[in-house]
């Protein structure tokens, strides 16, 4: 099985844990973008009727596109469920997020929802995160200086997304990838450094929100439930 294809058995199987009415948080990336096109295949054959709160522009056009009812967090309050991709997650469920630039959006949707599954391919389970660059949302004011305090926790050094053409979010922010060669040992310690840095808008490490990873490997897709999740 080719990568996409994996990405698609996992972005698709998620649609079991939907229920009829549910509010859904809409995840980012190109392994969640099969879980809405799927959501919009079931909401237009009228299986289910779900409102859902996307977490970038593109999730959002993709979603208009489909047919699925929007919604915002100050209407519905909380939601019942985000689905979203990652890339990379540790054997206690923790996430390095961002590799799309959405993580600050992401991350708000998912502290506002009652439980949290992850769509993903093989490719992104580790045992210890900080292979793929940890991406820290910045503001754009005075970025050298906020990017440099980032470097000085960072052995392996920091790089603005985009170079001479920085990459823009959806909130106007610069992303910074910081090289910690595999090793973030304590991912709540480094996001609490992280967020205490100012001009930082946000940190891609998500601890303590994901209830589910649906992986997708070389021949099956398995669901891992946490244990003493939300879902478990
Ligand atoms: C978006 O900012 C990211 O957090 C994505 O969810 C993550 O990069 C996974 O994306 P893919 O499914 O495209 O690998």
């Amino acid at each position: 099985m080719d990568t996409d294809e994996k990405k698609r058995l996992a972005g698709i199987e998620a649609c079991r844990w939907v229920r009829d009415g549910m509010s859904l948080g809409l995840g980012t990336g190109s392994t969640v973008s099969h879980t809405i096109i799927e959501l919009g295949r079931m909401v237009s054959e009228g299986e289910i009727s779900v409102v859902g709160v996307p977490t970038s522009v593109a999730t959002r056009d993709l979603a208009q596109t489909l047919g699925i009812p929007l919604t915002t967090l100050s209407e519905v309050g909380s939601l019942d469920l985000v689905i979203d991709g990652t890339d990379e997650f540790d054997p206690k469920f923790c996430l390095i997020k961002g590799g799309g630039g959405a993580l600050t959006r992401e991350k708000i949707v998912a502290q506002s929802s009652k439980a949290m599954i992850v769509v993903a391919d093989e490719r992104k389970q580790v045992d210890v995160l900080g292979k793929f660059h940890l991406p820290v949302e910045i503001l754009q004011f005075e970025w050298r200086a906020t990017s440099a305090r980032l470097a000085e926790i960072c052995p392996g050094g920091v790089a603005l997304r985009g170079g001479e053409n920085p990459f823009q979010t959806d909130n106007g922010g610069y992303i910074i990838d910081c090289d910690f060669g595999g090793a973030i040992d304590d991912p709540r310690t480094l996001e609490s450094e992280i967020l205490s840095i100012a001009g930082v808008v946000e940190v891609g490490l998500f601890c303590d929100m994901c209830d589910a990873v649906i992986l997708a490997g070389e021949d099956r897709v398995e669901t891992l439930v946490k244990n003493g999740g939300r879902l478990g």
